[in-house]
């Protein structure tokens, strides 16, 4: 194993956990605060403290809720579980069912529908996740390059007729490109070829959309995608993800789904935080608003620079990881919390700097970020 290490630290992909405290849009290492460019906190929830004191004032202590004690096929599906996904189905007009995290759901969602006579159709950026679920469904897979949908529509065709069902798998904001998927193209290709498609909507949820619930929604898509993954540990500042889908599908992953089967639920204190900030999220259009001010502004500022995308996700690809990291330890010195991206995090060759923004940075702190890229 050491000489497996060391050969990751020569190439520059050794990674390490540090120990940090988060506070807002800062972050505190090692005795010195920066402002914390690496976070999901999309919406800044976690600086909000009327929110957390206004929940916790909300919870009955008489009743236990730190922990789900089961798997939610035995005892541990509370009531609290079954009316966050009635929420959730009011929301979006469909079928909800929530697993513990992104993780649990892209592991778990397609092992359990995908059959050996079918096919999976993945954009060549989706999530380790999905590829991981991908992994162990028992079918084919192919890989159309990055949101290019001539490519898409060259493996659909060659597929038609060849699979019982073929399952088209993108993210809608991609999580380390920060670009977007064109949903109504793909819904147009699914529909012609009669596929199923199937979006993880991971850093659009809180944040596309006037409601903040992700780029189907806003584009009135949800009942044409047979598969929508939220997750909840990033602009949702909490933790765990739910599928919107149909009756069929929900009840076949309840039996099928072994994400969800074979492990515990998710503790109802953590579900009735979900539940209580996804109604504060419905409700944070300001928020969204100034997210993309400032997006737009950090943008324009980076143009000459190797940026891509067009959300709050946005990338600086240096390439090499030596220039990854210099830049990285730059912008750190100037204050900045980044950290270099790296293989297999991207493909290798494509180090980049991911500046995440939020909504409660202000312009002048999105213009303190520019700095430090300049210094
Ligand atoms: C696109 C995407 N899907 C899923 C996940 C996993 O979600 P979670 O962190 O809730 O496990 C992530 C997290 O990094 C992600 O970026």
């Amino acid at each position: 194993m050491f000489d497996r290490l060391k050969e990751l630290e020569e190439k520059g992909l050794l990674r390490d956990l540090k120990l940090l405290r988060q506070d807002g849009v800062y972050i505190e290492y090692k005795g010195k605060t920066y402002l914390n460019l690496s976070s999901n906190d999309y919406l800044g929830i976690s600086g909000i403290r009327e929110f957390q004191r206004e929940f916790l004032d909300s919870l009955d202590v008489n009743q236990f809720i730190m922990g789900a004690l089961s798997s939610r096929l035995l005892t541990g599906n509370s009531i609290c579980t079954g009316n966050f996904e009635n929420y959730l189905s009011g929301l979006y007009g469909r079928e909800c069912l929530a697993y513990n995290s992104g993780y649990h759901a892209n592991a778990g969602i397609l092992p359990a529908i995908a059959e050996k006579s079918d096919l999976i159709v993945a954009d060549k950026f989706v999530h380790a996740s999905i590829i991981d679920g991908i992994k162990l469904c028992p079918c084919e897979m192919k890989r159309y390059k990055h949101n290019d949908y001539n490519d898409l529509e060259r493996i659909l065709e060659q597929s038609a007729g060849k699979y019982k069902s073929v399952y088209i798998v993108t993210e809608s904001i991609f999580s380390m490109d920060g670009d977007t998927a064109d949903l109504e193209r793909l819904v147009e290709l699914k529909e012609k070829y009669r596929a199923k498609l199937y979006v993880d909507e991971a850093h659009a949820f809180g944040v596309a959309g006037e409601s903040g619930l992700g780029c189907a929604y806003h584009k009135q898509l949800v009942n044409r995608i047979e598969y929508i993954i939220c997750t909840l540990g990033k602009a949702g500042a909490s933790e765990g993800a739910f599928v919107v889908c149909d009756f069929a599908t929900k009840q076949w992953l309840i039996n099928r789904s072994r994400t969800l089967i074979f492990t515990t639920a998710a503790p109802p204190v953590n579900i009735l935080w979900s539940h209580f900030i996804i109604k504060k999220i419905v409700e944070m259009k300001k928020e969204r608003e100034h997210l993309q001010l400032i997006t737009k502004r950090l943008r324009d500022k980076l143009a000459g620079y190797n940026i891509t995308g067009d959300s709050h996700i946005i990338p600086i690809i240096t390439g090499e990881n030596d220039k990854c990291i210099s830049l990285a330890r730059k912008m750190q010195s100037k204050g900045i919390w980044v950290m270099p991206v790296r293989y297999p995090s991207v493909p290798a060759g494509q180090a980049r700097i991911r500046l995440s923004l939020t909504a409660a940075m202000s312009n002048e702190q999105t213009d303190m970020v520019y700095e430090s890229i300049l210094a």
